[in-house]
């Protein structure tokens, strides 16, 4: 038995009092000298780095590493203590079992400090996902739940900041929320500028007709235009068009609605734009975390700049907006996850991380707020958003029904301000 080494080294590595007591562990019990062909290899690199993205990516590294050795893996993760130091690592087991059906990987989420558990126990006995515990060790099993209510309470409009909630499928939810709540203050964070339509062009949300109008347009003025420069002139206009969209549905609904341009992986811009933004229009009171970036590829050509670029909104996003808020003021912090983190996705094992991330620092938060509902909604694929009809097709193919964004929109809201308050991680959607 041994610890994996990694490609990359990590920048720091600080164990912790229970990390030296794990590292004692494997030496006292010869799991460090373990050799043999069929010896499990474990992974302590999900313990060891205080920074979410640079752990994640070190124990992903340190698995990819081990894919030709034939040999066992389990990961090691932390399920306890701060909120940064929860882990997604059951998420990259679940993908890497569908990516690799021939390498026996799981991951063992320490539910306490390493020294005590039972770690040779653990290994002599096979197990695979699974919270070890002081106890003994509980079978790691989908985690989130089906969605209950509770029953409706009234609840005062609030300040809501929600981060990716100008576009895509939050925009939905947003609204739901308002129509609920029937007003309320928004703040809609998103890093897209709210770009004008352009001049003389017809009005329309398809990306395709858009680019052909802005090509005929610019050939009628005698222009040659260059592809790529058409192609972000029609995002960046579809972009705005559907920010006015959004704040004008709040607006509509009785709610005053805001937008904020802020790029989430930018702690010193959320810092700065959510305190100014506090002081105008007091402590936020909803939190909801939409923003979220694809980055698909198979596991075994995975980039590290792509596991940041996914980890940088959901994850360090997330831990920034936190930073910025009066935990004490917040009531409700609703939070977009995926079905990716509670079953594994083939092409997604950075996106199923960082989402199975936000599931852990969900139950960690519902913790430690006790006065405030805390949700992870853990979706199917929905018909919109960063759905495409590339996308769509693959899940039909799967016999995966997709979410309708009205239906979504209600599940959330009505989740969110009436669910049952031990539901955190709730499931919504089809079993893949
Ligand atoms: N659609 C689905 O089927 C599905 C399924 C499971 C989970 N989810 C989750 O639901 C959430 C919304 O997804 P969607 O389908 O609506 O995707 P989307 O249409 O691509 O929208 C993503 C939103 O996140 C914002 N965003 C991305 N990076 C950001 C950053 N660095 N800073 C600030 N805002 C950022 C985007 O705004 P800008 O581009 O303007 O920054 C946009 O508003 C995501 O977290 C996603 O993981 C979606």
């Amino acid at each position: 038995m041994e610890s994996a080494g990694t490609g990359t080294p990590p920048a720091k590595i600080e164990l912790t009092q229970a990390e030296r007591h794990l590292e004692k562990a494997l030496t006292a019990t010869g799991i460090r000298q373990g050799s043999g062909k069929s010896a499990p290899v474990l992974v302590t690199e999900g313990l060891k780095i205080p920074d979410p993205t640079a752990r994640h990516w070190a124990a992903f590294d340190a698995v990819r590493n081990l894919r030709s050795s034939g040999r066992p893996v389990r990961l090691l993760e932390r399920a306890y203590g701060a909120l940064a130091r929860q882990s997604g690592l059951q998420g990259l087991a679940r993908t890497l079992r569908q990516e690799w059906p021939d390498m026996d990987i799981a991951c063992w989420s320490l539910a306490a400090p390493a020294s005590k558990l039972d770690l040779a126990g653990a290994l002599a006995s096979g197990l695979g996902d699974a919270v070890l515990t002081p106890e003994g060790a509980l079978e790691q099993v989908i985690e989130a739940e089906r969605p209950a209510l509770s029953g409706a309470e009234p609840y005062a409009p609030g300040v809501w900041l929600v981060s990716g909630g100008a576009r895509g499928v939050t925009s939905d939810c947003v609204l739901a929320l308002a129509e609920r709540l029937g007003g309320g203050t928004f703040l809609l964070a998103g890093r897209s500028p709210v770009s004008p339509w352009p001049e003389s062009i017809a009005e329309t949300d398809d990306l395709k007709t858009l680019r052909l109008s802005l090509i005929n347009d610019a050939k009628a003025r005698g222009e040659k235009p260059k592809p790529k420069e058409v192609d972000a002139l029609a995002r960046a206009a579809l972009a705005g068009r559907e920010i006015r969209a959004t704040l004008a549905g709040l607006e509509a609904l009785g709610a005053r609605a805001e937008y904020l341009q802020l790029d989430l992986g930018n702690a010193e811009a959320v810092a700065a734009t959510l305190a100014e933004a506090q002081g105008r229009h007091g402590a936020i009171t909803g939190l909801v975390h939409g923003a979220g970036v694809l980055a698909d590829g198979l596991a075994e050509t995975k980039t590290r700049e792509e596991v940041e670029r996914v980890f940088a909104p959901k994850v360090e996003g997330f831990l920034s907006l936190l930073a910025a808020l009066d935990h004490a003021a917040l009531k409700h912090v609703g939070l977009f996850s995926s079905a990716s983190a509670v079953f594994g996705n083939p092409g997604q094992s950075d996106y199923a991380m960082a989402n199975a991330w936000l599931g852990r620092a969900a139950r960690q938060l519902a913790e430690d707020l006790p006065e405030a509902s805390v949700k992870a909604f853990c979706w199917g694929p929905w018909n919109g958003g960063m759905v495409d009809a590339a996308l769509a097709a693959h899940f039909r193919t799967r016999g995966i029904a997709l979410i309708e964004r009205a239906d979504g929109a209600a599940i959330f809201a009505d989740h969110l301000l009436y669910g049952a308050r031990p539901d955190v991680e709730l499931l919504v959607g089809d079993d893949w």
